[in-house]
């Protein structure tokens, strides 16, 4: 995969699609269809909003909403392409009437392109699919070209949380931002990648893999 592939032609993997959506999802989606991007409402949002976090890959939205809720300062895109979790998320986002919200209901990489450079303050990816088998390996969402995308989106000394419970995955995460000297890895004792940061709240997998006596590893790397 190149660069330019990971921007315009992203290849997705994961389900777009569950189980047929209740009568509450598919009442969320109309109600909600104001907080979901559009193409064009995107450079709109960066012009108002200057204290941006990124969610990719939100789920069921746990840390998204609860995020949203506790932080009226911070503007939060959540982006996600599987319908079945963008709904639950909607609805919760209607519930609570939240203002400083907006849902990118698609892959990722094919909205990066759209923002401008030094823009977002944080991202979040909170346990990303692992895709352990080595045949999949390109299939992870961390890859090279993918941190040459975020690197100028992101603000200087901004930063990016990455937490997961495999260990392949934590070794590949750790050495593909090693490789990418433009970012450091923010930890000065082991409670730094033990321990969830305070302001992440915890997600469903997170919870999964708890009970599944998993260990959830949390790296925070800074842009430099
Ligand atoms: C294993 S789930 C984790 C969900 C949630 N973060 C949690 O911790 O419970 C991974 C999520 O990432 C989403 N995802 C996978 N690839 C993505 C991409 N390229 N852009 C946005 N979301 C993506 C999937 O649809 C799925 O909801």
């Amino acid at each position: 995969m190149n660069i330019n592939n990971c921007i315009d032609n992203p290849q997705f993997y994961g389900r777009r699609r569950g189980r047929k959506l209740s009568k509450s999802g598919q009442l969320a989606i109309k109600e909600g269809k104001d907080y979901l991007i559009k193409e064009e409402d995107i450079l709109n949002i960066f012009q108002y909003q200057k204290n941006i976090i990124l969610e990719i890959g939100f789920g069921d939205g746990e840390n998204l909403i609860n995020s949203a809720k506790m932080n009226s300062n911070f503007f939060y895109i959540g982006a996600d392409p599987f319908l079945n979790t963008t709904a639950k998320c909607l609805n919760k986002i209607i519930q609570y009437n939240l203002k400083n919200i907006a849902i990118w209901q698609d892959d990722v990489r094919k909205i990066l392109k759209f923002f401008p450079k030094n823009s977002i303050s944080e991202i979040k990816i909170l346990f990303p699919d692992p895709w352990p088998k080595k045949k999949h390996k390109n299939r992870r969402l961390i890859q090279d070209e993918f941190i040459k995308i975020i690197y100028p989106v992101i603000k200087h000394q901004g930063t990016i949380t990455i937490s997961t419970d495999h260990d392949i995955l934590k070794k590949w995460v750790l050495e593909k931002f090693q490789y990418h000297k433009e970012f450091e890895w923010v930890v000065k004792s082991s409670n730094d990648w033990r321990l969830r940061p305070n302001d992440c709240f915890q997600t469903k997998y997170e919870l999964k893999s708890i009970n599944q006596q998993r260990k959830p590893s949390w790296f925070i790397f800074k842009k430099k």
